[in-house]
C-alpha cells in the first residue's frame, strides 16, 4: 500500500512539485457544534494539528478540551514506535463507549498512523465506529469528508505523496511564536525509521512562499518562528534551483523577526555556511537540536545515518567553537540489535564529551516495513530499560549542569504563557530554548523581557523579572 519505492528519491523540479492553492471550504453547517482535537507525535503532527484547526473551524465547530461533550473527535496519530499506536488505541476504546451514548458523534483519524501497511485496514475490521480515516498527503480534504459524512465509514488515505499547499489557513496554538513548514517528507530512510513511508519523499517550498509567510507572521505581531522539516539542512536538495537552509535561514533572518529556530537538523549536510550563519544573525537563536542516535560508528552504520562517532563529534566542537552560547540537545535510541555492552560506552563516551543541554531517549521499537526490523532483535526488554536509566541518569546530569550556568545571569525570555508550577507563575524560553518559570510577570505574556535565574533544576529554570528603571 503506502510504502514509496526508495528509487523514487531523486530529484524534482520545481515545475514538477506544483504548488496548489488550499482552497479553505467555509461552512456554518456545524455552527456551535463542538470538537475535541487530540495530537500524537512530533512537532510536524502539532503544526498540522494547526491546519486540521483551521480547517473544522471554517465549518462552524469550536473547540472543547473535554472530548465527551464533542460532537467531532479527530486523533491526530503518530507511529514513531508501537507506544504510540498503544496510545491511540486505548484513546480509542474510551471513545467507542462514548459512541454508544452519542451515535451521532463523528470520530476522525489521521495523520501517520494510517499511513502506515496494514493500518486502515485494521482499523476498519476492529473500529467500524471510526467515521472518517485520512493520512498526511491529505488533510486538505478533511473539510470535504466532515461535510459529506453520513455515519459510514469513509477511507481516504493516499499512497503516494501529493503537491505543496499554500495559502493554507491555520489556527495557531500560540499569538507570539509560530511554526512554519519549509519542507515536508524525508529522503533519508535511516534503517529504523517509519517517517519516510509515513511522510513521503522530500518536498521543499519554494524560498518566496516561506518568506511570505514569515513577513505575514511578523506584521501579525508574531515575536518567533521555527522553520521545521524533519531534516531541516537538506532543505532544497530535491530541487534544481541551488537553494540551500543556509541562504533560506539568512533571508529570513533579514525580515527581522526577533528569533528564528529550526527543528530538526541532521548531522549530514550540516555545512560551514549553516554554521556562519546561525553566528552572524543575533535573531537566529543560539539553539541546535542534533539528533546523535548513537555514539558507536558500527551502529550508525546500522542505523543508515551515514556519519561515524568521530564526524559527529567533529561537527558538535565546530558548532560549540563557532556560535556563542550556543546550547545543543540531541536524540540517541538505546537497544538498536545487535548494540553491544562495547556500543552502548560508545554513547555513553559522547555523551560525556558533547555534555549536552538536554537529551530525548528512546527504547528501540521495531516498525513494520523499514529494514531495521528484519534485523533479529537480540537485547531483552530488561537490558534496554537498565541502558535507558544509565543514559538517562548521565543525561540529567548533564542538563543540570548546562541549567545551573544560567545562575544569578540575566536571561531574555519570550513569556510564552501561565506556568503549570502556579497560576502566579508565567513561563517562556530564553534564547537557547530554556524553559523558565517567572514570577511577577504576569502582564507580560507575549513579550521579551529580561529575566534573572534564582533556580536551576534538570528540567527547567526559575526566574524573577528584572525591573529596569
Ligand atoms: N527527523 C529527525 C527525527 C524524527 S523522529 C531526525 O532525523 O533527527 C524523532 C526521534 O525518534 C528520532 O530522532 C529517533 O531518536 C527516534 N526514533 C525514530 N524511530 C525510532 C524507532 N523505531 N525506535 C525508537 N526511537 C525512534
Ligand atoms: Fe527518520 Fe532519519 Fe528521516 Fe529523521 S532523518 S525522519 S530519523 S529517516
Ligand atoms: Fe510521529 Fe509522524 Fe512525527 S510518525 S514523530 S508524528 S512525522
Amino acid at each position: 500500500m503506502n510504502l514509496p519505492n526508495m528509487q523514487d528519491a531523486k530529484k524534482r523540479t520545481n515545475k514538477e512539485v506544483k504548488t496548489i492553492k488550499a482552497q479553505n471550504i467555509i461552512s456554518d453547517k456545524f455552527k456551535n457544534k463542538l470538537f475535541f482535537l487530540k495530537t500524537y507525535g512530533c512537532q510536524m503532527n502539532v503544526h498540522d494539528s494547526e491546519e486540521i484547526r483551521g480547517i473544522v473551524t471554517n465549518l462552524g465547530f469550536r473547540e472543547t478540551l473535554n472530548y465527551e461533550e464533542a460532537d467531532l473527535i479527530i486523533l491526530n496519530t503518530c507511529a514513531i514506535r508501537e507506544n504510540a499506536h498503544d496510545k491511540v488505541f486505548g484513546f480509542l476504546g474510551r471513545v467507542k463507549h462514548l459512541k454508544k451514548e452519542k451515535p451521532e458523534l463523528i470520530v476522525a483519524v489521521g495523520g501517520c498512523m494510517p499511513q502506515e501497511e496494514g493500518v486502515s485496514h485494521f482499523l476498519k475490521e476492529k473500529y467500524p465506529f471510526v467515521n472518517i480515516v485520512f493520512g498526511t498527503h491529505n488533510i486538505a480534504d478533511l473539510g470535504k469528508m466532515i461535510l459529506e459524512q453520513t455515519g459510514k465509514q469513509d477511507i481516504e488515505v493516499y499512497s503516494i505523496e501529493g503537491d505543496i499547499y499554500e495559502n493554507i489557513h491555520y489556527e495557531r496554538d500560540s499569538k507570539y511564536s509560530a511554526w512554519v513548514n519549509i519542507m515536508y517528507g524525508c529522503d533519508k530512510f535511516c534503517t529504523y525509521c517509519i517517517v519516510p513511508f509515513t511522510r513521503g519523499k522530500q518536498r521543499s517550498r519554494k524560498m518566496a512562499d516561506i518568506i511570505e509567510e514569515v513577513k505575514d507572521l511578523k506584521n501579525k505581531g508574531y515575536l518567533e518562528v521555527t522553520l521545521l522539516g524533519q531534516n531541516v539542512n537538506a532543505y532544497g536538495k530535491d530541487l534544481e534551483d541551488n537553494y540551500d537552509f543556509a541562504t533560506l535561514l539568512e533571508e529570513v533572518a533579514k525580515i527581522g523577526i526577533p528569533r528564528i529556530r529550526f527543528v530538526t537538523s541532521h548531522p549530514w549536510d550540516f555545512t560551514d555556511k549553516m554554521i556562519q550563519v546561525i553566528a552572524k544573525y543575533p535573531n537566529i537563536m543560539p539553539y541546535i537540536h542534533l539528533p546523535l542516535q548513537s555514539g558507536s560508528s558500527n551502529i550508525l552504520r546500522l542505523m543508515g545515518r551515514r556519519y561515524t562517532k568521530e564526524e559527529y563529534l567533529t561537527l558538535y566542537n565546530k558548532i560549540k567553537e563557532s556560535i556563542p552560547n550556543v546550547s545543543i540537545t540531541t536524540d540517541i535510541i538505546v537497544g538498536f540489535p545487535n548494540e553491544t555492552e562495547e556500543d552502548f560506552k560508545e554513547t555513553l563516551d559522547v555523551v560525556n564529551k558533547c555534555q549536552f543541554d538536554g537529551a530525548y531517549t528512546f527504547i528501540y521499537s521495531p516498525r513494520e516495513g523499514t529494514p531495521a526490523a528484519l534485523i533479529k532483535d537480540n537485547i531483552s526488554l530488561e537490558e534496554k530499560e537498565e541502558r535507558l536509566a544509565i543514559l538517562n541518569d548521565l543525561i540529567n546530569k548533564y542538563s543540570l549542569k548546562a541549567n545551573q550556568k544560567h545562575l544569578n545571569k540575566i536571561d531574555k525570555v519570550l513569556i510564552t504563557g501561565v506556568s503549570e508550577k502556579g497560576e502566579d507563575k508565567v513561563c517562556g524560553y530564553t534564547e537557547d530554548m530554556k524553559l523558565v518559570n517567572v514570577l511577577n510577570a504576569k502582564n507580560d505574556i507575549g513579550k521579551i523581557i529580561d529575566v534573572e535565574i534564582i533556580e536551576a533544576k534538570s528540567f527547567s529554570l526559575d526566574g524573577k523579572k528584572v525591573i529596569n528603571i
